[in-house]
């Protein structure tokens, strides 16, 4: 290959590249959405698997180097690098998921959820948005540098995980197995929706996770609502009530003592910011499709997603709801709740005080316990970072819009494991789109941000290592 002469040659040859490459992106990314790697469900273990072993071969046809399965207690992750720049180059990690949400075809999806079918400019499938179509951007791009531009500019890391959707439990696993191989300056993350259409989004925080079990004993057995009725606490009722009094149904406040102590509160600025990137309520509600919207007394839709955690009911089961009626009190009734958290709220610490708050309204007669299942910390990066100026000239360059810097409620537990152990500094640069329907049926990913996902990564690489030559 010869060495282009100046970045700007470079960057030209690779973004020739991505161009001829396009149909076979697509049916690369095709290929890897049949594969059900759901990592929720013990019955795709295998399928994960084949998932992570599918973007092994994919890494090293791109021209990757020490590409690594990492055994983890769970499903596995894949590492790798190309560390030829030198040492005066940055070094980049890139982190995804290659597992997905469960899917049926009967929750209602209309494509088949593990086929890839193109439709109207899209790609159709679970995980298609989430996250493969955007991770498999990066490898595109690192594919582009080695073979049309002469080489990376930068020195280049991955990092994918297979259990992210069920909570990244294993993820620190990874990282004690790989020590110092993925220390890196920078981290990138594609794995969050895009301002708009045309409108890219560099996401500077995410939202945290506090995920608990609830579980309610009550009477010895089930027993007969009318020999025993009205003389004990039924447990599904006594959890509706515990439940009910942990936020105000008017002001949408979370009435947990402690619960915002440590919640940092945005400056001024930056909620004057946000305003000019927020979307109308009407836009939220039109979404949700919800009647009404609900949420925070005191912050728009927008900044109760991004700034302020929250409380909510994920399931509830109790008592009798098969067929008919069933006159019984139940012994038991449980709950899955959950807490969005921001900076700089501890899951751990949450799920104290919610079990604290649970124990102490509860009535006398029932039994309650609160076990935390899975949590991820909030991620906070540094808009001022001079990263984000490449990352932002890149974003430019590549979708002819400047990027908004926007707070995203979802979690990514992994990236603030990154952030505390390899002192990496985040950004989320994310492909997706708020309606191609991440975790619901009919998920999807625009071929055209396929596309330009990939340019988008390329230009960052070298924008990155322009940055760093000054
Ligand atoms: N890609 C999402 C996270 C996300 C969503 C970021 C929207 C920004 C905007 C990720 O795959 C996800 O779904 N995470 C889970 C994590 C949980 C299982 C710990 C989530 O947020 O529910
Ligand atoms: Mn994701
Ligand atoms: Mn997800």
């Amino acid at each position: 290959m010869p060495q282009a002469s100046t970045p700007q040659a470079a960057l030209s040859a690779v973004l020739e590249h991505i161009g001829k490459e396009q149909d076979r992106y697509v049916s690369d990314l095709q290929e890897f959405v049949r594969i059900p790697s759901v990592s929720a469900d013990p019955k795709h273990k295998e399928d994960v698997r084949a998932a992570a072993e599918w973007l092994m071969g994919r890494l090293e046809q791109a021209g990757m180097e020490n590409v690594t399965l990492v055994e983890t207690s769970g499903h596995p992750g894949i590492v790798a690098d190309h560390l030829h720049a030198g040492p005066d180059a940055p070094t980049l990690l890139v982190y995804g998921h290659y597992d997905t949400q469960p899917a049926e075809k009967s929750d209602g999806w209309v494509h088949e959820p593990f086929e890839g079918a193109l439709e109207g400019g899209r790609i159709w499938g679970r995980g298609s948005t989430d996250d493969k179509g955007q991770l498999i951007c990066h490898i595109n791009a690192a594919e582009a540098w080695l073979k049309s531009g002469g080489g990376l500019p930068i020195n280049l890391k991955m990092v994918f995980e297979g259990e992210e959707e069920v909570g990244s439990f294993h993820f620190a696993e990874i990282l004690d197995k790989t020590g110092d191989r993925l220390r890196a300056d920078l981290l990138i993350v594609s794995d969050s929706p895009m301002r708009g259409e045309d409108k890219p989004a560099i996401t500077y925080s995410l939202r945290g996770l506090s995920y608990f079990f609830v579980d309610v004993d009550g009477p010895g057995s089930d027993l007969h609502s009318g020999i025993f009725g009205g003389t004990v606490w039924n447990p599904a009722e006594a959890l509706a009530h515990m439940l009910a009094t942990c936020k105000d149904p008017k002001s949408g406040k979370v009435l947990i003592d402690g619960f915002y102590d440590d919640v940092v509160e945005p400056t001024a600025e930056e909620r004057e910011r946000l305003k000019e990137v927020s979307d109308p309520d009407a836009v939220f509600l039109k979404n949700t499709g919800a009647s009404a919207l609900f949420g925070e007394e005191g912050w728009t839709p927008t900044e109760r997603t991004g700034l302020r955690p929250t409380f909510e009911v994920n399931g509830i089961r109790a008592g009798y709801i098969g067929e008919g009626s069933k006159t019984v009190i139940p012994r038991t009734a449980h709950a899955k709740v959950s807490c969005r958290l921001v900076a700089d709220q501890d899951p751990h610490r949450v799920k104290e005080l919610v079990a604290t708050h649970l124990k102490k309204v509860a009535p006398e007669g029932v039994r309650v316990s609160v076990e935390l299942h899975n949590l991820g910390h909030p991620v906070r990066a540094d808009p001022d970072h001079p990263m984000f100026v490449a990352v932002e000239k890149a974003l430019v360059d590549t979708f002819d819009n400047r990027p908004a810097l926007l707070p995203e409620g979802g979690s990514i537990p992994a990236v603030a494991d990154m952030q505390k152990r390899l002192g990496v500094v985040p950004i989320l640069v994310g492909f997706g789109h708020k309606d191609e329907n991440m975790h619901a049926p009919e998920e999807s990913f625009r071929l055209k941000n396929l596309f330009r996902g990939t340019e988008a990564a390329a230009r960052i690489y070298g924008e990155i290592a322009a940055q760093k030559r000054g």
